[in-house]
């Protein structure tokens, strides 16, 4: 199905200039890039945005890092975006994630792991709305 997903370039990976390499692998894909904008979150925006992990041990440390420097928040579309996104990543852990995906090349650690992307058609909705006006996204055909 005709998706949309929120992806996030980390500040890890805007700090080592990948801003460019990592928007080409969504497009190479065949992913359209249809909003984007480069943003510093406030500790309100990212905890909120990572409400669903309040509590768990890594969550400060989380927050800390996604507020360390700007991020890059894109809306990407096309036929299963949503898992296409994630295959583009691949594994949270870099050490688990398949050669050749972003985050086996860019990422340092879990937590410090260059991109973020929604996990199912809920978040996606959810996190798409967190950072765009309807009017920020465009249609692509
Ligand atoms: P992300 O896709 O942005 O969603 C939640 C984030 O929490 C995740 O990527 C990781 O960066 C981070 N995270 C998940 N599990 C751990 C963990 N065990 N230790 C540290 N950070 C984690």
């Amino acid at each position: 199905p005709e998706q949309q997903t929120l992806s996030i370039i980390k500040p890890d990976a805007v700090r080592k200039n990948l801003i460019g390499a990592i928007e080409s692998r969504f497009e190479q894909a065949g992913l359209k890039i249809v909003a984007l904008k480069m943003i510093q979150l406030s500790r309100a925006q990212a905890e909120g945005f990572y409400a669903e992990h309040q509590g768990k041990p890594f969550f400060e440390g989380l927050v800390d890092f996604m507020t360390s420097g700007p991020v890059c928040v894109q809306v990407l579309s096309g036929d299963n975006a949503i898992t296409r996104n994630r295959e583009l990543m691949g594994a949270t852990n870099p050490e688990e994630a398949a050669p050749g995906t972003i985050r086996a090349d860019y990422a340092e650690s879990v937590s410090i792991n260059a991109a973020h992307g929604s996990d199912s058609p809920e978040s996606a909705a959810r996190e798409i709305a967190y950072f765009f006006e309807p009017g920020e996204i465009f249609a692509r055909s």
